[in-house]
């Protein structure tokens, strides 16, 4: 099973989004035998919450499905869990790389990696300004870009 964590600070906006949007396009390509995900937040203060409802509203408008997602803090094992670990922001990377050491067996990254030609590097947080609506746009981009980088990486 190929194994991605997507991260960002209070796992309830940003992150929840993305492992939504991606399991969504998963299934819709018939890859969730191959491929699954999860979400975790770098911080502790949402532990157990479902997602905020900016993301729940906006993904449900598109139909998509956040059940079962709950939050979570991202831990060590994740990075020997996860193959691959994909932050938000230059923040969730910093921890990630610190909380790896040296020699991260899992490949940590951005979203806007995969987005190649996107002016943004990083995923903007919506909890203080409300913006959900580009950040769905955001992410949805770059959760289909990385699909197709993890179907080229396993020739899948
Ligand atoms: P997220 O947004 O990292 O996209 O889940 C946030 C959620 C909660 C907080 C900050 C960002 N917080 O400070 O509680």
């Amino acid at each position: 099973m190929i194994r991605v964590l997507f991260v960002c600070l209070g796992n309830i906006c940003r992150s929840p989004m993305a492992e939504a949007i991606f399991r969504s396009k998963v299934e819709s390509v018939g890859l969730s035998d191959q491929i699954d995900m999860d979400s975790a937040g770098t911080g502790d203060w949402h532990v157990g919450e479902p997602p905020h409802e900016g993301t729940t509203e906006i993904l449900s408008k598109q139909k998509i499905s956040t059940n079962g997602i709950r939050a979570r803090q991202v831990k060590k094992v994740d990075l020997d869990r996860f193959e691959y670990v994909v932050a938000m922001d230059a923040a969730n990377l910093g921890e990630l790389h610190e909380m790896a050491g040296m020699q991260p067996a899992s490949s940590i990254s951005r979203l806007m990696d995969y987005v190649t030609d996107s002016e943004f590097e990083d995923v903007p947080d919506p909890y203080f300004d409300g913006n959900f609506e580009q950040v769905y746009e955001m992410v949805t981009e770059g959760c289909e870009k990385l699909l197709e980088h993890i179907r080229e990486d396993k020739g899948i």
